[in-house]
């Protein structure tokens, strides 16, 4: 290396708390802790928080079908979801939540400031009201005809048949979908900040922060099309926080969901002394920030949570990394096909290692849609990690114990081979580091080729078998393990676990980035014992028939 020891802060996207954790969400996490796991092995002071996204009307609404409370409601779902991303090996320096006495402070005096700089400004705006349940209808919460083609049934802010976007007022038939009623139009006095007014200054930040170039495209699109002020409030019943000085308003989940990242990070502060928030979020800090999302919520990230920052006197993220959806099987999850699997059925069923390794085979950088293809899934990952990866120990560990007495040789019989393993370290560094997890995948199985080569052109199966060469085998074996070593830790921000069974076997305390440079020489090992195993088709076929068995049909 050597280089800098840098600060970063990450954060993946707040899971809206009112349903479970699916493979779609995975993407983006095992993304992100993948990219976390890499900068803390490089040695960097990386620190990963996120929090569960808790306000809004569809949590609201939820919970009262349910009959218990928003604040339990979502305290139950937070604890699922951090029970699933743990057994994903999902690795939070913090998890919160956006209800919380921190995120309700730095809401209040973003708020204080952006309003008393005049950015913030009311005006009186027609809404849908449902007269029976009383209250103002988010577009979503009203159906009707399609003004532009009738069809039937479409939700009142898009058409989904012709791609027409609208307001409620314009669908035709349109009622309420809480009360079946047809809504009014009523007003009520709306907050508003200033977006208009931050092109310019958006327009600096986005030449700084090295946004993908498709991400680049879609911004120079909504600049053309004119930044429009942005509504942050809504009326009451809402579930949030109310808005200082008034009776009846409340902050817009969208507002205080982006918050929530420096809230949590808040929260870890105040308990550790490690983290000073200041450091981070300063206007001048030095330190990096990174927010990792998914396409449909880019609006969001590169224009609405930049300028608050920049109006509320905060430093700016240093970039936001935006990924695409994912499908199943080439089409979007579907509940009937089975394809809608949430996180807890995969895990009853499968190794979190296979999805980690599966996604990172085919992340790129870029906002392309990934799919996941059941067939590909098990013929790759057993393919990679099992009969390339994993086969390499299996190959040598078993003569090193039996025949060595567990001990390694005291030097590499071919130190060049060694070398190409440890120069192309960087190689792979520079692609984690640009996201580029499949290439870093295939850079990683093609040394893995390599090093199942060299195995076979020296047979050490039948060298033990000849007098003379039977000796050998503890240095080919040896050179096999150090090869593998040095994949194993590549490896290991995608497979965390597998790679400590694999630390452990090779009786090393921990591992960093640069241990792959110096092979591992004259130790004792203990027995070893099989990393992973085979995809098994019938676990995968379980888990497709428990998701679509475990839903209502409704798609
Ligand atoms: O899209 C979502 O699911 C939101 N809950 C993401 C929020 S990200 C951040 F802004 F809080
Ligand atoms: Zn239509």
């Amino acid at each position: 290396m050597p280089q800098k020891r840098r600060k970063i802060l990450v954060t993946s996207a707040l899971p809206y708390a009112n349903g479970s954790i699916h493979m779609g969400h995975l993407v983006e996490y095992l993304q992100t802790d993948i990219w976390v796991r890499f900068q803390k092995l490089r040695g960097h002071d990386c620190t990963y928080v996120c929090a569960s996204d808790v306000h809004g009307t569809p949590i609201m609404l939820k919970a009262r079908e349910l009959g218990v409370t928003p604040e339990s409601l979502t305290e139950k779902l937070s604890a699922e979801f951090v029970k699933d991303f743990h057994d994903f090996g999902v690795d939070f320096d913090n998890y919160h939540t956006t209800h919380s006495a921190e995120n309700e402070e730095l809401v209040g005096s973003i708020y204080a400031t952006l309003h008393d700089s005049g950015d913030i400004y009311t005006r009186t705006i027609e809404q849908a009201y449902d007269e029976q349940e009383g209250m103002f209808l988010p577009d979503r919460f009203v159906r009707g005809k399609c003004p532009r083609c009738n069809s039937e049934d479409q939700y009142g802010d898009a058409c989904e048949v012709c791609g027409a976007t609208y307001s409620p007022a314009d669908l035709i038939d349109a009622v309420s979908v809480l009360s079946g009623t047809t809504p009014v139009k009523r007003e009520s006095v709306h907050y508003f900040f200033k977006l208009s007014e931050y092109e310019t200054r958006l327009r600096a930040w986005i030449s700084d922060a090295k946004l993908n170039k498709n991400v680049l495209a879609k911004l120079e699109e909504w600049f053309e099309a004119g930044l429009r002020d942005w509504d942050i409030s809504r009326d009451e019943p809402y579930f949030g926080f109310k808005i200082p000085g008034t009776d009846d308003k409340y902050f817009y989940v969208w507002l205080d969901a982006p918050i929530g990242y420096m809230a949590s990070f808040k929260n870890l502060c105040d308990r550790d002394d490690r983290f000073d928030f200041d450091e981070y979020w300063n206007v001048d800090s030095d330190a990096e920030v990174y927010h990792f999302i998914g396409k449909d919520i880019m609006y969001f990230h590169t224009l609405f949570w930049p300028a608050v920052l920049q109006g509320a006197g905060y430093r700016q993220p240093t970039s936001v990394f935006t990924h695409g959806f994912l499908t199943v099987n080439g089409k979007k999850m579907s509940k009937s096909r089975g394809t809608f699997i949430n996180a807890r059925t995969y895990l009853d069923n499968l190794d979190p290692s296979y999805l980690r390794y599966y996604y990172a085979a085919k992340l790129g950088p870029t906002i392309d849609d990934i799919d996941l293809n059941l067939e590909d899934f098990m013929a790759r990952v057993n393919s990679d990690l099992v009969g390339k990866l994993i086969n390499i120990a299996s190959r040598c560990a078993g003569f090193i114990s039996k025949r060595f007495d567990g001990r390694l040789a005291d030097s590499l019989p071919d130190t060049k081979l060694f070398s190409e393993f440890s120069n192309a370290g960087e190689t792979i560094a520079a692609q984690y580091e640009r996201r580029e997890y499949s290439k870093a995948m295939r850079s990683i199985m093609a040394l893995a080729d390599k090093a199942n080569r060299y195995i076979d052109d020296n047979k050490p199966w039948l060298m033990i078998k000849d007098a003379d060469k039977a000796a050998d085998v503890q240095f080919v074996c040896t050179q096999g393990l150090n090869m593998f070593r040095s994949l194993m830790i590549y490896l290991s921000p995608v497979v965390p676990r597998i790679a400590q069974d694999a630390r452990e076997y090779l009786n090393e305390e921990s591992w960093q980035w640069q241990d792959s440079a110096a092979p591992l020489l004259g130790v004792q090992l203990p027995e070893f014992k099989p990393l992973l195993t085979r995809v098994d088709a019938d676990n995968v076929q379980r888990m497709v028939d428990q998701s679509r068995n475990s839903m209502p049909v409704q798609d």
